[in-house]
């Protein structure tokens, strides 16, 4: 045991449709890097959850004839039972519509923002795209449209209150040198360091009040809702109790990543250091920008016919091979695409002849030949895996087990042990055993990773009996 301490949060996700395979991608390499802590003895705590005062729920509930709350309800329920139990190990999923576990604590960060004198009100005019949830701005429209969300955004005009985000620029700017704030990969952190040489600008950080606002309203002025990313944010605090019972905030805070996607980097690595210097609490340790998943080089769209649905994918392969995929063959620090056959051709190739045929054949030999099961014991992960995954390169880490599998996998042909038993009984036995520990050794590798498929191998280990087959091999 250590009394280290590992604090990761996903982002909070939009439930205003279900949840897509690129969500399921944070998830999914989140919950690997807090296994893995949480194997080392490490004191773990795990938040997810939903960001729900948003103007894209009003709307979703509209089309779908319902009232926000019992869209949001059934959206919740999926994203549950998808994603979240059991093998997304989350300890907590904060719902920011929650009025006594998340509002307190967004008040109280408001409030402190005013004493720090960083907020004013102005009349703003500008593009909002509700599909940013943020004003954009001319030059980033295409036919007038905004590209990402092929809708023109609504000219707004009104009274905001804002942010003093401009004033922080310095300080987030060395504490992003300094390495205080780490920002992973490097890419990500020139990026954001050659914005914050610009300069920031304030920001919105609130919106009038209308019939169908949902929010928070801000304190001492209800007619205004706090602006959906300063609601966000600050869930990463309000799920530790600040503002209400601080315990746990205490305990837990800074985090230690917060991992998420390119596309919310300027929030997070802008906004969010501002907010938290001007209230006087400590910054982030570290932020792991992943990249999207594309299918067949293209944004994942309907028009494009390349949606790909996880809920169809775990039906069909499985949690583990969808875990595989994601973590082994996209790199956390960049895009990487995913179509229906090379999902197939990877499950086959790496799950179904690799890791699943090398199980049956070893556990095979050690159930007719041993007399007992091999006695296996806790082997420390060798520093070439511990290095990847501290560095965050899961797929890496990944890439050396199945070194391992193909090297045990060449030891099995080389040594010929089931021809060998028959003539040396003694020699090929040690051998069987030798194969049964190498076995063991990888799967404790594979704990994070693959955790129903390691407990499996572990479990048929210890009862000296081929398992049912790990992973069938599809046509
Ligand atoms: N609600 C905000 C986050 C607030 S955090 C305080 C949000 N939600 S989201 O549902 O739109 O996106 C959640 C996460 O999913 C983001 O990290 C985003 O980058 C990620 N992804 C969305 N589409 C993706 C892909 N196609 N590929 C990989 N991740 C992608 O933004």
């Amino acid at each position: 045991m250590t009394d280290k301490k590992f604090y990761l949060t996903t982002p909070i996700f939009y439930p205003n449709a279900k949840l897509h395979l690129g969500h399921a991608y944070t998830t999914t390499i989140s919950d690997i890097l807090v296994r893995y802590h949480r194997l080392q003895g490490e004191k773990t705590y795990f938040l997810t959850g939903s960001d729900e005062n948003t103007q894209k729920v009003v709307q979703a509930a509209k089309a779908a004839g319902v009232t926000p709350t019992e869209f949001l309800d059934g959206i919740i329920r999926n994203f549950k039972t998808l994603f979240y139990s059991p093998n997304i190990s989350y300890d907590q999923f904060i719902r920011t519509s929650d009025e006594e576990a998340h509002w307190p604590g967004a008040v109280l960060l408001w409030k402190k923002l005013v004493e720090a004198g960083d907020i004013y009100k102005k009349e703003y005019e500008g593009l909002y795209c509700v599909g940013h949830e943020a004003f954009i701005t001319e030059k980033d429209l295409v036919d007038g449209k905004c590209p990402d969300h092929g809708s023109a955004p609504e000219k707004i005009q009104e009274e905001n209150y804002f942010f003093k985000l401009s004033r922080h620029t310095q300080a987030i700017k060395e504490k992003i040198e300094s390495g205080e704030l780490q920002i992973i990969p490097d890419t990500r952190r020139n990026e954001i360091l050659s914005l914050l040489s610009q300069g920031l600008e304030d920001v919105s950080f609130s919106r009038p009040r209308t019939d169908s606002s949902v929010g928070i309203p801000v304190p001492g002025d209800d007619s205004q809702v706090m602006y959906v990313w300063c609601d966000a944010l600050s869930n990463y605090i309000t799920a530790l109790g600040y503002g209400r019972d601080d315990a746990l905030y205490k305990e837990f805070w800074p985090v230690n990543l917060h991992v998420i996607g390119k596309d919310i980097l300027r929030f997070h690595a802008a906004i969010w250091p501002g907010v938290l210097l001007s209230a006087g609490l400590p910054l982030p340790k570290a932020l792991l920008v992943h990249g999207f998943i594309t299918s067949g080089g293209k944004k994942m769209s309907k028009t494009l016919g390349n949606v790909i649905d996880p809920e169809e994918l775990l039906a069909e392969y499985g949690t583990d091979a969808v875990r595989y995929y994601l973590a082994r063959h996209i790199s956390p620090f960049e895009d990487g695409d995913i179509t229906r056959e090379s999902f197939k051709d990877v499950y086959n190739a790496d799950l179904a002849n690799g890791l699943g045929n090398l199980t049956a054949r070893i556990l095979q030999l050690a159930q007719t030949h041993l007399e007992k099961p091999v006695a296996v014991e806790m082997t420390p992960a060798p520093k070439k895996f511990s290095d990847a995954m501290d560095r965050f390169e899961i797929h890496k880490a990944l890439e050396y087990i199945w070194s391992r599998i193909s090297a045990l996998d060449h030891k099995i042909t080389e040594t010929a042990p089931f021809k060998l038993v028959k003539t040396d009984p003694e020699k090929g036995k040690a051998i069987i055993t030798e194969l049964v520990h190498e076995l063991a050794a990888i799967d404790l590798l594979l704990e994070p990773i693959l955790p129903e498929t390691s407990k499996k191998i572990i479990e048929a280990i210890v009862a000296n009996k081929k398992p049912e087959t790990l992973f069938t091999r599809k046509q």
